[in-house]
């Protein structure tokens, strides 16, 4: 993404796999939304599927709303991962809740 408000950088202990979530934020009615938002992964299939999932659920909605958006949210609505692959889902949710984070530091500058 070009200009991007606020990256968020998550990576995988598990793994060593990582990501990038990058978001634009606009306001809407006195709330800040996510209008734009797209990722960089670095890891497995089940680690990009979890990433494009998560841009889909967390596009549109408030940042109160995004930010509690949890990996078993991301798995359900992937239709289910195998348990060895559940913690590729972390990285997702661990992406956004940081550029969520990185956004209102910025703000607060
Ligand atoms: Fe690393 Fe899936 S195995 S993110």
């Amino acid at each position: 993404m070009k200009d991007p408000d606020a990256v968020g950088n998550a990576g995988s202990a598990v793994c060593g796999d990582y990501m990038h979530v990058f978001i634009k934020v606009k306001e809407e009615d006195g709330k800040e939304i996510i209008d734009e938002i797209s990722f960089q992964t670095f890891g497995c299939a089940a680690a990009i599927a979890s990433s494009s999932m998560l841009t889909e659920m967390a596009r549109g909605k408030p940042l109160e709303e995004a930010e509690k958006l949890t990996k078993m949210e991301i798995v359900d609505a992937l239709g289910g991962l195998p348990e060895p692959k559940i913690h590729c889902s972390v990285m997702a949710a661990d992406g956004l809740k940081e550029a969520i984070r990185v956004y209102r530091e910025k703000k607060l500058k």
